[in-house]
């Protein structure tokens, strides 16, 4: 195989055969081509996409090579979720523990974060001890145990991956709905699963802005879900604004936590309901949406929620006690408060400017061997739609000292507009899709 002509044909409008997609990750994974080269076959991707054979045969070839996990006889329905990634998106945190506390099994694998958007490892990881990089044997027996693991791709699974993930997310090429289709269903039918909900973001702090985009995405991935004999709803939902008020890993830990102690922000728990209903659902642990609301309600109103989530954080080494004492977290070295100019409506809260504002104080990459700093971020407390007076107090910004806190200042300046009218925001509920 010579490379380049696939990078040629790709980049001509052309298709690439299932032999040429197994033997292009293949080649990657022995390290006989380099980043260089696959950056520039993923970028045609993007702007090429691909056919629907072609998706078929990526797909198979990035979970070719790769070990699944294995739950033979296991008495209890195994589903997970999975977001196309937003900002302020801590919806995992609180999922995983909260279907679990509610007798389905959920081995969660999840991402780093991925241009502007957070990863659900990066924010596990700022509990102090917490270790994401379990063996498939350990999040399988974890699983068995207690019910949740949550933890990160390992080199054992779609090992394509989570190379392919890493490479994007530094070159530019994650906006493609095939390559996130692929990169996403890989790891997702690797996991045993028995049912796969979906949460598709869209707006500015996704990577489909546009809502039909996003359905595309969602559509794509369910119908690759049938294909593969994996049922899969999909949920559409809105990335116009963050979710919940924290931004930043330890930040967004924190604001999780008060969610399973039933005090979280009204549309991360909205979000998260309407995917744990689906969950319950998918996994025949409920008859009915009402009914499904109902456990997750008690199961958060109860503490069991929370609860699990301490067995989680004990299991993987890190200190539960976080769960009683937010205060555990690393904090942020400097901490200042942003105000409004002027009063009005808030016509906006553009997540975007504020998911790039935590990578540029040092909580995500700009290259691959970057080290995440869990400290930094924002907690913005007005959505669209609110009323402001002049002056106001809307957020603090946390970041590692006066440098990170003029770019987080900056950022809300831009991210935060009011105005006399309101500006009508997406709903949070956006499209429901399933086979
Ligand atoms: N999440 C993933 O796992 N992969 C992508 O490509 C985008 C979001």
């Amino acid at each position: 195989m010579v490379f380049q002509t696939l990078i040629e044909r790709k980049r001509d409008g052309g298709e690439l055969s299932p032999a040429q997609w197994r033997a292009a990750m293949a080649a990657y994974l022995a390290g006989e081509v380099p980043d260089y080269q696959m950056s520039a076959l993923l970028m045609a991707v993007v702007w090429r996409g691909l056919s629907p054979g072609e998706l078929d045969a990526l797909t198979a070839a990035m979970l070719a090579g790769g070990q699944r996990l294995r739950f033979d006889d296991y008495p209890l329905p195994l589903v997970d979720k999975h977001s196309t990634g937003g900002v302020g998106d801590k919806v995992s945190l609180v999922l995983g523990p909260l279907v679990a506390s509610c007798g389905v099994a959920v081995p969660m694998m999840s991402g780093r974060g991925l241009g502007h958007t957070g990863g659900t490892v990066d924010k596990l990881e700022s509990i102090p001890g917490f270790r994401t990089a379990l063996t498939l044997a350990e999040a399988a027996a974890q699983v068995r145990k207690i019910g949740c693991a949550l933890f990160s791709q390992t080199a054992e699974i779609a090992p394509a991956d989570a190379r392919l993930y890493a490479l994007r997310d530094v070159t530019g090429t994650v906006p493609s709905i095939p390559l996130i289709a692929a990169s996403i269903m890989s790891k997702k039918l690797a996991e045993g699963l028995g049912g796969l909900v979906l949460d598709v973001k869209t707006g500015s702090g996704a990577f489909m802005t546009e809502p039909a985009r996003a359905a595309e995405l969602a559509r794509t991935m369910v119908a690759l879900g049938q294909s593969q004999g994996l049922p899969v709803v999909a949920l559409v939902t809105a990335m116009d604004r963050p979710l919940g008020r924290a931004v930043g890993n330890a930040l967004e830990v924190e604001e999780a936590l008060a969610t399973l102690a039933g005090e979280g922000p009204a549309d991360l728990l909205a979000v998260t309901l309407a995917l744990g209903t689906e969950m319950l659902l998918l996994a025949g642990a409920a008859a009915t949406t009402d009914e499904a609301r109902r456990r997750l309600t008690e199961a958060l109103g109860s503490g069991r929620a929370l609860a699990k989530f301490g067995e989680v954080i004990e299991a993987q080494g890190g200190n539960s006690a976080v769960i009683e004492d937010p205060g555990l977290l690393p904090q942020a070295e400097a901490v200042e408060i942003f105000a409004v100019p002027a009063g009005g409506i808030v016509r906006r809260v553009d997540p975007r400017p504020i998911g790039e504002a935590v990578v540029a104080m040092g909580g995500g990459r700009r290259r691959l061997e970057d080290e995440v700093d869990p400290t930094v971020g924002f907690v913005i407390t007005v959505k669209p739609g609110d009323r402001v007076s002049a002056r106001e107090p809307i957020a603090s910004v946390f970041a590692r000292d006066a440098d990170g806190i003029a770019i987080g200042m900056e950022a809300l300046g831009r991210a935060v507009v009011i105005g006399e009218t309101g500006e009508e925001p997406l709903p949070l509920l956006i499209d429901r899709i399933e086979g």
